[in-house]
């Protein structure tokens, strides 16, 4: 037999048992994917959402919960599942306790879907088990770190994708080796001992290629969600307007971030701040801004503010939301702009949950940054850090924050010397000045602002 026919044989039979099955799972999988998600969005995607409530509960998970909670009378709990998105009524009749339980989550009733086939259900729990990366569930952790998720698909694709030059490299190095031998036994030359493909120098030193270029990815990767970048605008939970509210209206910074003036850290206002003034401004008057009570009711959602009867609801997070939900359901019947479905779930959602507001600006935690030293001591205006947040419709990172930002300013800010009683202790510049023997002019790098150790702990 021809030794080149013989060894492009196994060559492709290799690769047509390795390779293609494990494309073909996933192919196979991510069109179900596809069909489920489609399904989900046309049928249930107005009352569910993966990660969160809306008007039925989150869904991710559920294919567990019914797997371990609704095995009944020799019918598996997933089977029992499948038979309630078809006709909810079905597992509740037949008496699964899950499903009775279940039953009375809402007042509203779910929808029946007699029309779903098998391959439909299949296809919903696949997209529920694996959304594609654009509806990952988000969890409302947002609040500390901004909820960073960048490029986890991207790292399935790159392992798969390692995955495979893997095993197209083993299969590569055992061809090339039954080749060799084949050559060698034709020729009559002695047949070396087999190497194990472990053992394979040239294997070893792809391999370690592979996992240095994956590694390297996931540094960088890592190390830009570390630190926010500059212009970073993320969607806030409620659309509020620094524009609005500072510049239009011109409340002072300090009376929402009372903190900037006298402490480390500013802070964000807290809700009840908001209240204030919104327990009159409802946006119900025609003359109100331009999305009337659509952003509004969010922060009554929150609180627990009537807006219809203008009290506080007594013992809020008690109360059932259905009933929570009608009211708001009802506040925004007739608001203007007119309420579309996705802004009456947005509300919805915010019942009874503080409200997150995405953290914007995040020093790491080696830096030590006072507000109070440069608002107070220092006289730096808010907006040379911030940017002109008066002007901003959306706030978005306005500085770099990086280390040359912050010594490049120490370096060309004079700072307030004279006085000014943060610098009394400063005694002997005084003195020197006094006595005209140092120029009035001290920059924040003349009293040490440019020494590692002001800013690293
Ligand atoms: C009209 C609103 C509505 C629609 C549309 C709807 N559901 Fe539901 N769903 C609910 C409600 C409400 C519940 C909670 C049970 C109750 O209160 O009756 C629920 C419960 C569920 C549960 C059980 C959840 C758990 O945690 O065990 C599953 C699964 C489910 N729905 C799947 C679906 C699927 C899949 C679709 C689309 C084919 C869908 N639903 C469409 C309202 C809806
Ligand atoms: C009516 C209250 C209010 C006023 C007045 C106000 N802010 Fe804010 N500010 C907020 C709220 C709420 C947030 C969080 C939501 C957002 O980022 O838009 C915020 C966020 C910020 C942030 C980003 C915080 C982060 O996450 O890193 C900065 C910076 C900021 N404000 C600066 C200012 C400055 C400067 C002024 C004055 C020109 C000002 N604010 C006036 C309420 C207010
Ligand atoms: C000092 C008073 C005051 C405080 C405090 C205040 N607001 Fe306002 N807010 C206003 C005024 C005034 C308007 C404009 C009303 C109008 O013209 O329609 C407004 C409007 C709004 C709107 C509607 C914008 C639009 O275009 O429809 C939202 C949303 C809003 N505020 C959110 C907030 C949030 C969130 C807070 C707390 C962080 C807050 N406000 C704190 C005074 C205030
Ligand atoms: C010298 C530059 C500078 C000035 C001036 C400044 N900030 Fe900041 N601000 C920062 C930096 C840097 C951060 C990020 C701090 C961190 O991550 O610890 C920040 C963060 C914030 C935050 C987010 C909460 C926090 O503390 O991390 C708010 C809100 C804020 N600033 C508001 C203000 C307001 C209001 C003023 C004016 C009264 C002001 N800032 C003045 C640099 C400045
Ligand atoms: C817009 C100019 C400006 C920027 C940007 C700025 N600073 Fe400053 N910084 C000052 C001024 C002015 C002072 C002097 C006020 C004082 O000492 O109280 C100061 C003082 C300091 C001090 C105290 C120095 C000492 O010797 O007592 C520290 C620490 C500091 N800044 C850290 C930072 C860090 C960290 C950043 C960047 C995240 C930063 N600053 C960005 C203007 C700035
Ligand atoms: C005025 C404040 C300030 C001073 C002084 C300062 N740093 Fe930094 N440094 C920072 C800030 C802010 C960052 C964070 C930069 C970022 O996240 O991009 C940083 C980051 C770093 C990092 C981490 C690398 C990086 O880019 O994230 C190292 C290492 C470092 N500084 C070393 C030093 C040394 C050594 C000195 C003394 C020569 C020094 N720093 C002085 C503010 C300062």
């Amino acid at each position: 037999m021809n030794v080149y026919r013989y060894s492009f044989f196994t060559f492709l039979l290799i690769v047509a048992l390795l390779v293609p099955s494990s494309v073909a799972v996933y192919g196979q999988a991510s069109e179900q994917v596809l069909a489920g998600e489609k399904i989900f969005k046309a049928k249930c995607a107005s009352c569910h959402k993966l990660g969160t409530k809306l008007i039925g509960p989150a869904l991710t998970g559920v294919e567990q919960r019914w797997v371990d909670g609704a095995e009944h009378a020799g019918v598996s709990g997933r089977d029992w599942l499948k038979r309630w998105i078809k006709n909810w009524q079905d597992p509740v009749k037949a008496g699964v306790g899950y499903a009775v339980t279940m039953q009375s989550y809402d007042v509203s009733a779910m929808t029946q879907f007699p029309e779903l086939q098998d391959a439909d259900l299949e296809n919903i729990l696949a997209y529920i088990a694996n959304p594609p990366a654009d509806v990952v569930p988000v969890t409302t952790a947002a609040t500390a770190d901004g909820g960073a998720d960048t490029g986890s698909n991207n790292t399935y694709w790159l392992i798969g994708l390692v995955v495979i030059l893997g095993i197209i490299v083993i299969g590569l190095t055992i061809v090339s080796g039954s080749l060799n031998r084949l050559v060698l036994e034709k020729e009559g030359e002695p047949i070396p001992a087999a190497v194990p493909f472990w053992k394979n120098r040239k294997l070893r030193a792809v391999v370690t290629l592979i996992v240095v270029i994956y590694l390297s990815n996931a540094v960088v990767v890592g190390a830009i969600d570390l630190g926010r970048q500059q212009g970073y605008t993320p969607i806030q939970p409620i659309k509020f307007s620094h524009e609005l509210h500072a510049g239009i209206n011109k409340i002072n910074c300090e009376y929402c971030h009372t903190g900037a003036a006298v402490s480390k850290h500013s802070n964000i206002p807290s809700i009840s701040t908001c209240m204030n003034c919104h327990k009159g401004i409802k946006g119900d008057d025609p003359k109100n801004g331009k999305y009337g009570k659509l952003e509004i009711s969010k922060i009554y959602a929150a609180v627990g503010f009537n807006p219809i009867d203008g009290n506080y609801f007594e013992n809020y997070v008690a109360q059932p939301k259905s009933y929570i939900d009608s009211i708001f359901t009802i506040w925004l019947s007739d608001s203007k702009p007119v309420a579309s479905k996705k802004n009456v779930e947005e509300v919805l959602a915010q019942v009874q949950q503080p409200v997150e507001w995405v953290r914007i600006h995040n020093l790491p935690d080696h830096v030590y940054f006072n507000h109070a030293q440069h608002v107070t001591a220092g006289g730096v205006e808010c907006q040379t850090c911030h940017g002109p947040v008066e002007t901003m419709e959306e706030l978005g990172q306005h500085s770099p924050l990086s280390m040359g930002w912050c010594i490049n300013c120490h370096r060309e800010t004079e700072v307030k010397f004279s006085e000014n009683p943060f610098y009394e202790t400063y005694q002997v510049f005084h003195d020197r000045i006094k006595a005209e023997e140092m120029d009035p002019k001290v920059t924040v790098e003349k009293i040490g602002g440019t020494e590692c150790q002001k800013c690293h702990y």
